[in-house]
């Protein structure tokens, strides 16, 4: 049988301190011993998105790091993003957009758009499909996904001028 470590890290604000093996991967961490639920678990390998949380500030699929890996970092999922002010606009342009239908892809989708919007604000339809081509979504056809996120970009931009 693995044996179990101790692991410590900041989630969504708070230190946290699990026990995991030296094969968990993030994700299972997040939801089962963390009750992160938001932080969907879809294909398992790293291409749909799902899953991605913040890891130090970088959108990151949990389904592709070991938990061991994250000893001492910083991990913001939906639960803080969304509180955040990026977050905030993005889930609110998400909502004038229709930009979810199932939901399911939802989380992952906002953290790639805040990493995205947090990096440049000055982005054009190009910028945003490229930057989302890792999240699947397999309800909306994502032209509302990238109308949500020229128009969060359209907001920021003006909000900081
Ligand atoms: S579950 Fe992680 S990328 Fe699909
Ligand atoms: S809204 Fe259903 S998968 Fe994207």
């Amino acid at each position: 049988m693995d044996s179990l470590f101790s692991l410590s890290f900041v989630v969504d604000g708070s230190p946290s301190t699990v026990n995991v093996r030296d094969r968990d991967l993030l994700v299972f961490v997040l939801r089962d011993q963390l009750r992160r639920t938001s932080v969907h678990i879809g294909c398992e390998s790293g291409r749909c998105g799902a899953c991605t949380v913040m890891l130090n500030g970088t959108p990151t699929k949990s389904c592709m790091v070991l938990a061991r890996q994250v000893e001492g970092m910083t991990i913001s999922t939906l639960e803080e993003t969304a509180q955040a002010p990026t977050g905030e606009i993005v889930a609110a342009a998400f909502k004038r957009a229709h930009a979810l239908q199932c939901g399911f892809c939802t989380p992952g989708m906002v953290t790639a758009v805040v990493g995205l919007l947090n990096r440049d604000t000055d982005v054009s339809e190009d910028d945003v499909r490229q930057a989302l081509r890792g999240n699947l979504c397999r309800c909306t056809g994502y032209q509302h996904i990238v109308d949500a996120v020229l128009d969060a970009a359209a907001t920021l931009r003006e909000a900081r001028t």
